[in-house]
């Protein structure tokens, strides 16, 4: 088995404390470069491109789409212009672009993973309120729109791009499946939904679901990166889970 991870694109934090980010047609004029400089290093185009073809790449964005801007009507206009369908059609409309040119530069075996439950968060759930339920559901309902474009989407690619083999993490499914767990943080948390700069945080990493307002505790990514690559059910990932992947 030869297993070669790029980690491509992890959560884009666009916090406006916590600095600048790299768009995703940015990160793909720099992964662009990385290739030429590769093409150029092995100096065997044929040899290069076999090798990128061999690497798992994944990709998980768009949390950010929503927690900061959709969800922030204050700050964005987006949701006054667009219904939750329309501006899932139109995220899934550019990504579509963007894995395409993933693909024209070598990537064959591409892990996309959708949105997590945002609703359950505890940042929105202190913001929305839950009506007595564990989640914030109309909020679960808008990410849900763009989770049920995007499996079709992978589909659409492995359909229509040869040799793809793009595959879906269905990160809300494996998380609603998890042994029932609080929602709530581990750490004390401060109106921006971050920990408290230098408090302690729970003494038990396993107890809670969520690390912070936004972010999910150890235990829950460990839960899911488990279940990305030996799936569960055929509902946890498809077609093809991480570990198949590796093999193919
Ligand atoms: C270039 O790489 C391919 C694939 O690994 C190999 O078959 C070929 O012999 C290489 N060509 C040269 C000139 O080394
Ligand atoms: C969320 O969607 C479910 C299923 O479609 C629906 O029954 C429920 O009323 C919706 N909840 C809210 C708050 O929009
Ligand atoms: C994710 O999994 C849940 C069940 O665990 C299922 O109801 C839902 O349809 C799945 N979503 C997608 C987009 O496949
Ligand atoms: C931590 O929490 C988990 C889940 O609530 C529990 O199973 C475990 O025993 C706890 N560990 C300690 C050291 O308290």
């Amino acid at each position: 088995m030869n297993l070669e991870i790029i980690t491509f694109i992890l959560f884009v934090h666009v916090y406006f404390s916590q600095g600048d980010r790299i768009s995703l047609d940015g990160q793909l004029l720099n992964h662009a470069t990385i290739v030429s400089r590769l093409k150029l290093l092995q100096g065997n185009i044929t040899f290069t491109n076999e090798y990128i073809n061999k690497c798992i790449y994944l990709v998980n964005i768009g949390t950010n789409d929503y927690v900061n801007n959709y969800l922030m009507p204050q700050s964005y206009l987006t949701s006054r212009i667009y219904n939750p369908d329309q501006y899932a059609a139109i995220l899934i409309q550019q990504y579509s672009q963007q894995l395409t040119t993933l693909y024209n530069l070598g990537a064959r075996k591409v892990v996309v993973f959708g949105l997590g439950p945002i609703g359950c968060t505890p940042a929105q759930i202190a913001r929305v309120g839950t009506n007595g339920r564990p989640c914030v559901e109309s909020i679960n309902n808008i990410t849900m729109l763009f989770n049920n474009r995007l499996r079709p989407l992978v589909d659409d690619l492995n359909n229509n791009l040869r040799d793809a083999r793009f595959t879906f993490v269905n990160v809300s499914g494996i998380a609603a499946n998890r042994l029932v767990m609080p929602n709530v943080p581990c750490c004390q948390i401060q109106s921006n939904g971050l920990c408290v700069p230098n408090s302690i945080p729970c003494p038990n990493r396993t107890s809670t679901a969520w690390y912070d307002g936004f972010h999910p505790s150890e235990i829950s990514n460990s839960r899911l990166a488990a279940r990305a690559y030996i799936a569960r059910s055929p509902l946890d990932v498809s077609p093809n889970d991480i570990s198949n992947l590796a093999r193919l």
